[in-house]
């Protein structure tokens, strides 16, 4: 059993109170190996920016949980001597049920997510509320979710979307004792987020997507005040990249996020963590594709994965200042 104390990492508690109150929303970003890692890292120093780092299933199959732990362990120590210490919470991504939230709790998590949103209202709470009851007791906090976002988390995929209920999360949050919870207000997971069919064309014949329903989350605020809210699925897809990764050998069609003036306004309100993984996997991806069209010779990993870092770097280190506003908020 570690301790996430023990390795310098903090739960969200403190950091959802501040971003809730300070009116922002704190960076939740996936990693899965060291690039992304540092990327984070040095972005959200240099913006002082706290900072979420998620682990997804996916994660975990890649890279090793294990060798995850240390990672994280290892950005503390890396902020440190990059010369300003910011808040670390080491997060489970979509974790699917009792046995994984158990399992990252006792190797040193310091927050997990129980995505019981595929089951029933009450199936959804009975697993909820048992991996709150676990982690409270190791002070680890927990985000639930109710409501489903379309689009691929993890092995499981949605066609569509279906709305978070304002009228149930009163009762979810009471009956759970969650510290979080995710909701569903037309984010999806993914690069391909609308189909061009739910979508409109400006003049240019760039897709425009539906607006997310912030009546939704207007009625959950009312509901439930100054309680932390989380958006997944919050990339913006940014298209100079995708234009970067098409015009070097890439196919990523009708590629589309949810545009940066929606999430600066959901950062605002009780939105205090959002979860971005998809802008980077783009970044990353339109980096090393330009390396290899420009510099067809190269076959050192650091002349590619080095721009794919820098690259990331900086489009965290924008998200954090344009659209989170977290920075300077560590
Ligand atoms: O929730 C989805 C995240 O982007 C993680 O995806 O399971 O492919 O790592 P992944
Ligand atoms: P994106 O696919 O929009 O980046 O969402 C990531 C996410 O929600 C991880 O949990
Ligand atoms: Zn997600």
């Amino acid at each position: 059993m570690t301790s996430y104390k023990d390795l310098g990492l903090v739960n969200s508690r403190e950091m959802f109170a501040k971003a809730v109150k300070g009116g922002f929303a704190v960076p939740a970003y996936n990693f899965n190996n060291m690039e992304q890692m540092q990327a984070i890292i040095e972005a959200c120093v240099e913006t002082k920016s706290p900072v979420i780092l998620q682990v997804s299933a996916g994660a975990r199959k890649y890279a090793n949980q294990t060798l995850l732990r240390y990672m994280a362990q290892g950005a503390v120590e890396y902020a440190k001597e990059l010369g300003y210490e910011i808040p670390i919470v080491l997060h489970l991504d979509h974790g699917a049920d009792f046995e994984i939230c158990k399992a990252c709790v006792d190797s040193g998590f310091s927050s997990v997510m129980i995505d019981g949103s595929h089951h029933s209202y009450e199936e959804n709470i009975a697993v909820t509320k048992k991996v709150v009851e676990y982690a409270h007791a190791h002070d680890v906090t927990v985000e639930g979710e109710l409501g489903v976002l379309a689009g691929v988390e993890d092995d499981v995929v949605a066609e569509e979307s279906t709305y978070t209920k304002p009228e149930e999360v009163e009762d979810f949050v009471a009956k759970t004792g969650v510290d979080s919870l995710a909701i569903s207000i037309g984010t999806s997971h993914g690069a391909n987020k609308f189909t061009p069919a739910q979508c409109t064309k400006n003049a240019d014949g760039v897709l425009i997507p539906p607006p997310l329903r912030f009546d939704i989350l207007e009625e959950i605020e009312k509901r439930l005040p100054g309680f932390p809210i989380v958006l997944h699925g919050s990339s913006s897809v940014p298209q100079d990249l995708i234009k970067i990764i098409n015009d070097n050998g890439g196919k990523m069609a009708d590629a589309v996020g949810i545009p940066e003036e929606q999430l600066r306004k959901a950062a605002k309100s009780a939105v205090c963590k959002i979860n971005i993984d998809s802008d980077g996997r783009i970044a990353m991806t339109a980096a090393v594709r330009k390396v290899f069209v420009d510099s067809p010779g190269e076959f050192d990993p650091r002349k590619y994965l080095g721009p794919a870092r820098d690259s990331l770097k900086e489009l965290y280190k924008l998200k954090n200042i344009n659209v989170l506003g977290s920075a300077n908020q560590a």
